[in-house]
C-alpha cells in the first residue's frame, strides 16, 4: 500500500510540473558547461555535490580542476541551491526518491531519471547526435531553461 502510494505520487509529480531552478551564476555556466550540459544544482542533493566538487581533479575519468576561490564559491552556491535546499517540483522528487545513505555521483543513475526515461530504448542513447544519456540538451529542447517537460523534447535522429 505504501510503496503504491509513492509510486502514484511520483508519477503525478513528474507528469505535472518538471522544473528545477535554472543556473544563473556565470562561473557555473562557464565552468561547469565547458564539458557538457552544465547540470542544474537541483538536480542533486547536497552531500552529492559536495563529494563531485571535492574529486574535480578525478572527475568521470577527466580533470576538471578549478582554482580555490572559484571553486568555493561554485560549491556554495551548488550546496545552496541543491535538491534538498529546493521547493521546485523535479528537485523535490529527487530529494524524496534518492536514498538517505546513499551520495550518487550522477544523475542518470538515479530511480527518478530511470523511471522518466523507461520507455525510451537504450540505444537511442547512443546515437552520435546524442551520445549519452547525461547529454540532457540534446534532447530536452529547454533544458537550460531548467524545464524537462516532456512537451519539449525533440529526439534527434
Ligand atoms: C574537463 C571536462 C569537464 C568539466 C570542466 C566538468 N565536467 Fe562534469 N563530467 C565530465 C565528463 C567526461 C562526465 C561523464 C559524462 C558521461 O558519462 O557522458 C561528466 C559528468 C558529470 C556529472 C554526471 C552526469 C550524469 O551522468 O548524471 C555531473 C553531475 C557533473 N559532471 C558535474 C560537473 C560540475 C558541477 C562541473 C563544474 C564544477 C563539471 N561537471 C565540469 C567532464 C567535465
Ligand atoms: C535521448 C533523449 C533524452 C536525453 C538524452 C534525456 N532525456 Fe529526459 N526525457 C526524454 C524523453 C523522450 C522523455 C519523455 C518520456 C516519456 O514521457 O515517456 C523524457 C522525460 C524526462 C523527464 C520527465 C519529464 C515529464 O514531463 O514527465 C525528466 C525529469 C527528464 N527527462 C530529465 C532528463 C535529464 C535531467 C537528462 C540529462 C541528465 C535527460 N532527461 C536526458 C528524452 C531524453
Amino acid at each position: 500500500m505504501n510503496k503504491i502510494y509513492l509510486v502514484i505520487i511520483f508519477m503525478s509529480g513528474v507528469l505535472l510540473a518538471s522544473d528545477v531552478k535554472p543556473i544563473n551564476n556565470q562561473i557555473a555556466l562557464k565552468e561547469c558547461g565547458s564539458c557538457h550540459f552544465a547540470y542544474q544544482p537541483g538536480l542533486l542533493p547536497k552531500r552529492s555535490w559536495k563529494k563531485i566538487f571535492k574529486n574535480l581533479s578525478d572527475h568521470f575519468g577527466t580533470d576538471a580542476s578549478l582554482n580555490k576561490n572559484d571553486k568555493q564559491k561554485l560549491l556554495s552556491y551548488f550546496v545552496k541551491n541543491s535538491s534538498d535546499n529546493s521547493n521546485q517540483y523535479l528537485s523535490r522528487v529527487i530529494n524524496r526518491y534518492t536514498k538517505p545513505n546513499t551520495t550518487p555521483m550522477r544523475i542518470t543513475t538515479g530511480i527518478v531519471f530511470a523511471r522518466a526515461h523507461n520507455e525510451l530504448r537504450r540505444d537511442i542513447f547512443r546515437r552520435k547526435s546524442i551520445r549519452s544519456s547525461s547529454n540532457c540538451i540534446a534532447c530536452h529542447t529547454t533544458a537550460s531553461r531548467g524545464l524537462y517537460n516532456e512537451d519539449y523534447v525533440r529526439i534527434p535522429r
